[in-house]
């Protein structure tokens, strides 16, 4: 099914770079990734099951390899893929041209396919978190992914489920759980099992962390034939009602659901809003101005000022805002304002 040659290298720190076949490979030598992609569920589509057969051989009706060559040219220091390599399982129908000659099922023929070959620049460019899916599991794909992509060394035989594991850098930590099971051979639930692994981490963690898996912990769909919401990780969300999400728990990464939703916080994205520069002006209600001043959010300003009526203007990003306020007795003698927003809260 695999008999390619495999070779699987542990790295010792101080690794300065790595190459095979005469072709260089990123070193983890990252401590801060600046850039992350963050991809999964990739394959090609063959499946009898669900009566659908991508045209794997048209590119942009499958563009992965579009798309592998997009994140190398992002020039990433990190990629997390969610899981769910292998989707070409059935083989594709006779007379079926947009998949013709494609392997199917779990051997390297399939692997090269779906991912070995066209996840090449992927590979190259940047080192990979790479995580296990449910089509990854011992009745699908479960022994290329042993073989190929498993961050451990290759067990005798494919395994249900394995261990959670970390990745470290400096100010933050990536958990890595395997949820390509939610149930053991007998379906029973392995949500004891997932709250262990949750209590385990809850242990390790010692930084903001990230906590990936394949399946969402919340995550919700609707049905392919009727439309109306599925809730297929309800074993995930019985696991967290038990024991809670490790207390370092910054953000929870999935994919399995294939919806898409794009966010765009347009030019003042969170996070770098604190380092654009406010201009506040105040007047008395004479109109005389009494104080002025040009800062980053992030340092903060105060000023003194007599007992009276006053008229503050802020500008931020070419957006004025005026608020009215009086000092003096009886009167608050600290206004918050919150100058991401620039809106006015309660005064003290
Ligand atoms: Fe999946």
């Amino acid at each position: 099914m695999h008999p390619n040659f495999m070779c699987v290298i542990p790295l010792n720190e101080g690794v300065e770079s790595i190459s095979t076949g005469g072709e260089s490979l990123p070193v983890p030598v990252i401590k801060q990734p600046g850039r992350i992609v963050i991809m999964g569920d990739t394959g090609c589509r063959l499946s009898d099951s669900h009566g659908l057969y991508q045209e794997c051989n048209n590119d942009s009706l499958w563009p992965f390899a579009q798309v592998a060559r997009s994140v190398k040219a992002a020039n990433p220091d990190l990629i997390i893929y969610l899981g769910d390599y292998i989707y070409r399982e059935s083989p594709c129908p006779y007379d079926d041209k947009g998949c013709a000659g494609s392997p199917y099922g779990d051997n390297q023929e399939t692997w090269e396919a779906d991912w070995l070959i066209p996840a090449k620049p992927v590979h190259a460019a940047a080192p990979l978190v790479l995580i296990r899916g449910n089509h990854e599991t011992c009745s699908r794909a479960g022994d290329g992914w042993f073989r190929y992509l498993d961050a451990r060394v290759q067990p005798d035989a494919c395994e249900d489920s394995t261990d959670p594991w970390m990745v470290e850098f400096n100010s933050m930590q990536i958990a890595v759980m395997d949820v390509a099971n939610l149930e053991d051979e007998n379906d029973n639930s392995l949500a004891g099992l997932f709250a262990g692994q949750l209590t385990w981490l809850d242990d390790q963690l010692d930084k903001p962390s990230w906590i990936s898996a394949h399946r969402t912990f919340w995550g919700y769909g609707a049905d392919d034939d009727t439309g109306k919401l599925t809730t297929p990780t309800e074993i995930l969300q019985a696991a967290v009602a038990e024991v809670g999400l490790p207390e370092e728990t910054n953000l929870l990464i999935g994919a399995h659901i294939h919806l898409a939703e794009v966010l765009d916080f347009g030019k003042f994205r969170p996070g770098k809003a604190d380092n654009a520069i406010r201009f506040i002006e105040i007047y008395a209600s004479s109109g005389r101005g009494v104080a002025e001043k040009e800062f980053v959010c992030s340092k903060g300003w105060s000023t003194i000022l007599d007992d009276g009526a006053y008229t503050m203007e802020v500008k931020l990003n070419g957006v004025t805002r005026s608020y009215k306020f009086k000092t003096g007795a009886q009167e608050a003698d600290i206004l918050h304002l919150d100058l991401k927003e620039l809106s006015q809260e309660e005064s003290l």
